[in-house]
């Protein structure tokens, strides 16, 4: 990066004759484009920079330019592992391909710590929508990206991931569609569909202990999302693979999805998880104190069986949790003529009225989360921003402008957690009280 950004500040040098001025400003064009995938910046910052690089806007570009460069250390990539071993178990994708995850290995004081975080990305319920991800990166290792990004809780450097930096972590690929719970034996030849996430979840497990995790003295099993519910539901599941002597919590990024109802008072995703659940035959996995009360598909919510985990467990979660908002409170299903279309892909849109609604999700939201109890071992980080996962990006996890509650960064009340260094268990007063938030706006 800093080679090519010499070679820039070269040809600017030896003459501007308009050919050097055009080349330069394709290398700087395209560092903003690579820059900003590294970054994930939106795609508009690389366009802005065109823009930018008529008239004298160049030294502009080359300043952007090295200033980012000094921030893409606030991220790195990670290659993919295939599980080709895990085939024969009968632990695959959608599709039938081998499941995938990324590994940075652990060093120092850290090689016997390992973090198992599990990739999120929706669900799909029946036939229909599993087929409509069996080709793509959620349904198949053939079309996952060859790598991954790894900051915030993934980081290498304890000055931006301080009490895990030095861990074995690693980032498992969604690719069953049912956060990892499914195993159906039969596979329809018309559609070769495999619903065998539970099998993918073990077959990890067991590959890493073969790795080392055996001799795991700190393991954490996380996620985000679809992972976060992964990082509920299995808990227990998890805790047991693991040797009696190391010590195991588990972390759910935005996993905490309530049987929320719609802004037309009707029950959308009570019937999405029971499908999910019925598709995939995932009651096996699911905690059995709750599916001996109730039915299956009500045990897929957190709510329903988060009392009966005894692993330690932490939450992080936003209270407008904007895919729930999305997708429980505001699915299209439930808003027909577009009105909170607007209000959902930037919170400061919404209207009054909009906003009384989401107060009263939050309500809902924090009345779920009643039977979470208050055991010290028990993390709770429930801010008011509009977001969805936060761990795994630097500037949620741990930045100078990072989310805050109670003063504490996401980074720090997991860590203090995870370590025993202090409880931590706070709920945010409501929106739009938090000023700290990152508040996501879709596109
Ligand atoms: C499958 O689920 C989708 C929602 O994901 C729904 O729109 C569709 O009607 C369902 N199809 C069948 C055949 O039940």
């Amino acid at each position: 990066m800093t080679l090519s950004l010499i070679i820039g500040i070269g040809i600017k040098r030896n003459g501007s004759h308009y050919k050097a001025v055009v080349k330069f400003s394709f290398c700087c064009v395209s560092y903003f484009i690579l820059l900003s995938t590294i970054l994930k910046l939106e795609c508009r910052q690389s366009l802005r920079c065109g823009c930018m690089m008529r008239g004298g806007g160049r030294w502009i570009c080359l300043i952007l330019v090295g200033l980012l460069s000094l921030l893409t250390i606030e991220a790195y990539e990670v290659g993919l592992t295939f599980l080709n071993s895990a085939v024969a178990k009968g632990a695959v994708c959608l599709d039938g391909s081998a499941p995938a995850y990324h590994m940075d290995k652990g060093f120092g004081a850290g090689v016997n710590n390992w973090l198992v975080f599990f990739e999120g990305g929706g669900w799909c319920n029946n036939v229909t929508s599993c087929l409509a991800r069996r080709d793509d990166r959620l349904g198949s290792s053939k079309k996952m990206l060859k790598t991954e990004t790894f900051s915030g809780m993934f980081h290498n450097k304890p000055k931006y991931n301080p009490d895990f930096y030095d861990w074995n972590r690693i980032k498992v690929r969604y690719c069953d569609g049912a956060s990892f719970t499914g195993d159906v034996e039969a596979v329809d030849p018309k559609t070769n569909l495999h619903y065998r996430g539970a099998r993918i979840f073990r077959a990890v497990i067991e590959d890493l202990l073969a790795k080392g995790m055996k001799n795991a003295k700190n393991a954490m099993l996380a996620g985000c999302s679809a992972g976060g519910l992964t990082s509920i539901l299995h808990c227990d599941n998890f805790r047991s693979l693991l040797p009696a002597t190391t010590k195991v919590k588990c972390l759910a990024d935005a996993g905490f999805f309530i049987n929320g109802k719609t802004i037309i008072g009707t029950n959308h995703i009570e019937g999405f998880f029971a499908d999910v659940v019925k598709t995939h035959g995932s009651a096996k996995v699911l905690s059995p104190a709750c599916t001996s009360k109730m039915s299956p598909g009500l045990c897929f919510f957190p709510q329903n069986m988060v009392q009966y985990i005894r692993t330690p467990i932490f939450l992080i979660n936003a209270a407008y949790d904007s895919w729930q908002i999305k997708n429980i409170l505001a699915p299209g299903v439930a808003d027909r003529k577009g009105t909170w279309r607007e209000c959902k892909l930037d919170i400061t849109k919404c209207s009054p009225a909009q906003l009384n609604v989401l107060q009263g999700f939050r309500q809902e939201f924090l009345h779920a989360l009643t039977g979470f109890g208050n055991s010290p071992s028990r993390g709770l980080f429930i801010n008011s921003c509009y977001s969805h996962c936060q761990t795994g990006i630097q500037e949620t996890w741990l930045r100078d402008d990072s989310p805050l509650l109670g003063q504490t960064t996401i980074a720090k009340a997991v860590g203090d957690w995870y370590y025993d260094r202090g409880t931590f268990q706070k709920i945010d007063c409501p929106y739009p009280c938090d000023k700290t938030c990152h508040n996501r706006v879709f596109d």
